[in-house]
């Protein structure tokens, strides 16, 4: 990438934003809505596991502290504004029963800072950043399918993009402090494993309940069409995203050959001249 990584502290305003942002594929919607609901509690704890490790690093890793510094201004952003997206959502009072799922996760990373110590940490870490970047990859690519389709909500498309192209800015991060500090083939398989079931033991059933609280409402019509657009969002993220997933598992993986996701470079290069959601999604179609 030809752009100097940065953290881009971006403002916006949800007001105009929708919940069914995938108007066509509402399931698909109700997946990545629950991803997010979830996702502050998860970057805290990467936070927490980089804030630590990059103090035990050693001598001479100037560059990977800063990339540390970088990472976590960065999880921290994207934090914040997705708590933003997620008030949005939680004022709507669609989903009454969302907190019981996010206080699930929070005992769960309590659990893990208790219990188990940093190399758990930064082992979950590098998995979730395993997963980062193979999420930007597929999300420009069906992103830039979406953006042809004119009901979709450019604000929360523009949330995604922004955000997992900084995870693929990012994407070297944790695997160079797991290197320096443990070097393990088969931790890191561990933790891709632990950070990838853990988000989605997470993020099914809080869509699936998601769903169902739309169904009742009227909000979305099931029935045999919504199983269909169900099964092939499912399957269509599943074949995408699992191959790659295999593939970090070569011990000669390195995140820093993974291919830059067409469209990377053009969203992070918008969001640093903005700084701004709103004037990234009324420019979203520029960087088809
Ligand atoms: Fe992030
Ligand atoms: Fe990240």
């Amino acid at each position: 990438m030809n752009i100097k990584p940065e953290a881009r502290k971006i403002d916006v305003d949800f007001s105009d934003a929708r919940i069914d942002w995938i108007p066509n594929d509402p399931e698909l919607a109700q997946f990545w809505n629950a991803v997010s609901i979830g996702l502050p509690l998860l970057e805290g704890y990467l936070i927490r596991a980089l804030a630590k490790a990059k103090k035990m690093l050693p001598e001479g890793s100037d560059a990977l502290y800063a990339d540390c510094e970088l990472f976590c201004q960065q999880e921290a952003n994207h934090s914040k504004t997705h708590m933003k997206y997620n008030d949005m959502v939680r004022a709507t009072g669609f989903y009454p029963e969302m907190d019981k799922y996010t206080d699930r996760l929070k005992a769960d990373y309590e659990r893990f800072d208790k219990n188990y110590g940093l190399r758990h940490a930064m082992l979950y870490a590098e998995g979730f950043e395993t997963a980062g970047p193979i999420f930007a990859s597929y999300f420009l690519v069906q992103a830039n399918k979406r953006l042809k389709d004119q009901d979709v909500d450019l604000i929360t498309l523009s949330l995604w993009r922004w955000h997992l192209s900084e995870e693929f800015e990012h994407r070297s991060c944790a695997f160079n402090v797991v290197e320096a500090l443990y070097g393990t083939y088969w931790g890191r398989l561990g933790g891709i494993i632990k950070a990838t079931s853990h988000l989605i033991g997470f993020a099914v059933p809080l869509s699936e309940y998601m769903l169902k609280e739309d169904i009742k409402a009227g909000r979305v019509n099931a029935g045999f069409k919504g199983f269909v657009r169900k099964f092939k969002s499912y399957s269509g993220m599943f074949f995408f995203i699992g191959p790659r997933i295999l593939r970090a598992f070569s011990p000669w993986y390195n995140p820093k050959n993974l291919k830059e996701p067409k469209g990377c470079e053009a969203v992070l290069t918008i969001a640093s001249e903005t700084l701004n959601l709103n004037t990234m999604a009324a420019r979203a179609r520029e960087t088809v």
